[in-house]
This record gives C-alpha cells, structure tokens and sequence, in this order.
C-alpha cells in the first residue's frame, strides 16, 4: 500500500487554468492521440510543415535513374528530412532500422509503366504490415477521372478505415497518369474528394492557383516535385507552393537525379522550414554543391530536360 504520510506537500495549481490541448495542422483537431502523435511525427510542430523524401518510384518503374542504389543514395539524405516515403520492400533492404525518421509506406500497387492505363492498383500492403514496418502513414493512390477511379477509392476508404483503427493517418496521393490533367479544375476537385473520404493528408502537383486548392481542401497538403528540372526551378516551385499553403513537399527526382542531391535536401528543407526564399535556398546550395562532404557516390548524369 502507497504511504500516505508523505511529507511532500501538493500543488494543484488551483490559479492556473489547463493547458489547451490545440493541435497545429489544420483539419486533425478531432482526431485521436495516436494518429495526433503520428502526424506530429511527420510534420514538424515548429514549422508546421514536412519534407518527405519521395523514392517507392521502383513500385511502377522499376530501377529508376538516381535510385539503382537505393543503400548508397537513400541513408545519407536521410538526416535532412521528415519522413521516408518507400515501399515496404526498399525500407527493409535499404534504411537501416535504426533510423528515427518517420516512415510514409507505400501500401497500393498494382500497374507499372509498361501499361497503357495505369489507374488499377491494389492495397499492396494490409495495416498490419504497415504497424511492422512502424510506418507513420499509409500512402494509397487515387486516379479520379481515370478507368481505375472506383477501384483506387475503395482502396483509399479500406486503407482510412483500417488506419483510423490504430491511429495511422492515410496519405491520399492524387495520381495524374499519362493522359489525366494537370488543372487547377482538376486538383480542386480530386484533393477535395480525398479528403473528404477521409485522407489526413494529400499528395498533390503544383500548379496555377495552387492557393485556391490550399484553401479549399481541409487538411494539409504536400506537394511532388514532378519530373526533374533545373535546380533553381525546383527551388522556385517549392517556395511557390510553400507560401500558397502547402504543408510541405513530398519529393523524390528533383532531389536524388540532382546534380547534388544532399545540397539539394537542405535548399529545399531551408524553405520549407526556414521561411527562406527559393534565392536563399539556391544560394545554400550552390555552396554546399561544392563540398566534398556532401557528394554521394557518382553516378551517371541524368538530362534536366
Ligand atoms: C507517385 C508518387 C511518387 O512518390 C512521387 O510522385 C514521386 O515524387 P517526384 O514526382 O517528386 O519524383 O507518389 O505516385
């Protein structure tokens, strides 16, 4: 039995009214501990904003330029981002278990380059797997407009209802394949209908009135790099779409097929969690580029375009 005769005295604080228990991102005030606790764990609390580092490319593309090896290019960028987002396979074989990065796990699969329609994917990965592999969110692919549309929903809505089980939030990629546009109409529409199924996150592309798209989907939104274009450009369209509302990035090529890709994570982290203009960020990296401590192994050169 606990001794009750203890000679420390007690402060309830009567003067002191409770802490609030707001939450920062916007959209997950009602969201439980756990997934509170996950999505605090992939966007960082002080800036409110994320870099994930995008490269599960494998899944459609096979051996991808810049990504042929996976445990040379991925550990070294590691220290400078939020999150890892891969599939369960290229965690498991490339990134130490050691890393204390938060994991994006890609769970749907399904098609590859080599299909004419790519909008048929599958759950690749069920939420146990995804509670294996301590992953912080579960990333499922959405082709609205496209054949695979219904499919790629049901997808979403099973992945959100098993995440929601154990507090894993869903992150809803909106995929844009060969012939779906790139519209503003079109993102409007599509991040909407994501989050409203219930995604705690979307992935999207930037483009014109990106703030329109910002301000009308109700949870936070990161966007992809997109095909690899020169350093300055990247950096551009990452400022762009930072101070238009994006949460933060979720980029693979224009980080690993750069020139420089451990100069290029910090740039980009500069802006995304430093407020820095994209000039700023491409000056640190124009620097940094020339430091032999940031080469990775060298490998052949990939064309900007
Ligand atoms: C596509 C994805 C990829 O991870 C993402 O688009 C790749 O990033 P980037 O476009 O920056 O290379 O989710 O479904």
């Amino acid at each position: 039995m606990a001794d009750q005769d203890s000679k420390v005295g007690h402060n309830y604080c009567l003067d002191v009214p409770p802490a609030s228990q707001g939450f920062f991102l916007k959209g997950m005030d009602h969201t439980d501990w756990g997934m509170k606790n996950r999505l605090a764990r992939i966007f960082n609390p002080k800036s409110g904003h994320t870099v994930m580092l995008a490269f599960d490319h494998g899944y459609i593309m096979g051996s991808t330029a810049g990504l042929e090896r996976l445990d040379i290019v991925i550990p070294p960028l590691a220290d400078d981002v939020d999150v890892l987002m891969g599939t369960r396979g290229a965690l498991r074989a490339a990134v130490p278990p050691t890393c204390d990065k938060a994991v994006a796990l890609r769970c749907s699969a399904g098609s590859s380059v080599l299909d004419e329609d790519m909008s048929h994917e599958v759950i690749g990965v069920n939420v146990e797997d995804a509670i294996r592999m301590n992953a912080a969110c579960m990333a499922i692919q959405t082709f609205i407009g496209a054949p695979g549309q219904k499919s790629s929903i049901q997808n979403l809505c099973n992945t959100i209802d098993a995440g929601n089980r154990y507090g894993i939030p869903t992150l809803g990629v909106i995929a844009v394949g060969k012939e779906m546009e790139r519209t503003a109409k079109y993102f409007l529409l599509a991040t909407r209908m994501v989050a409203e199924f219930g995604a705690q996150i979307i992935k999207t592309y930037y483009c014109d009135e990106f703030e329109k798209i910002t301000s009308a989907c109700p949870v936070p939104i990161v966007i992809a790099g997109g095909k690899k274009v020169a350093e300055n450009e990247a950096l551009a369209m990452c400022f762009r779409a930072i101070q238009e509302g994006a949460a933060g990035v979720d980029m693979g090529r224009n980080i690993f097929q750069s020139e420089n890709p451990r100069a290029m994570v910090k740039a980009v982290a500069k802006i995304v969690h430093e407020n820095a203009t994209d000039k700023e960020a491409y000056d640190l990296y124009l620097s940094l580029k020339l430091s032999p401590k940031n080469a990775l192994q060298p490998r052949v050169k990939t064309k900007t375009k």
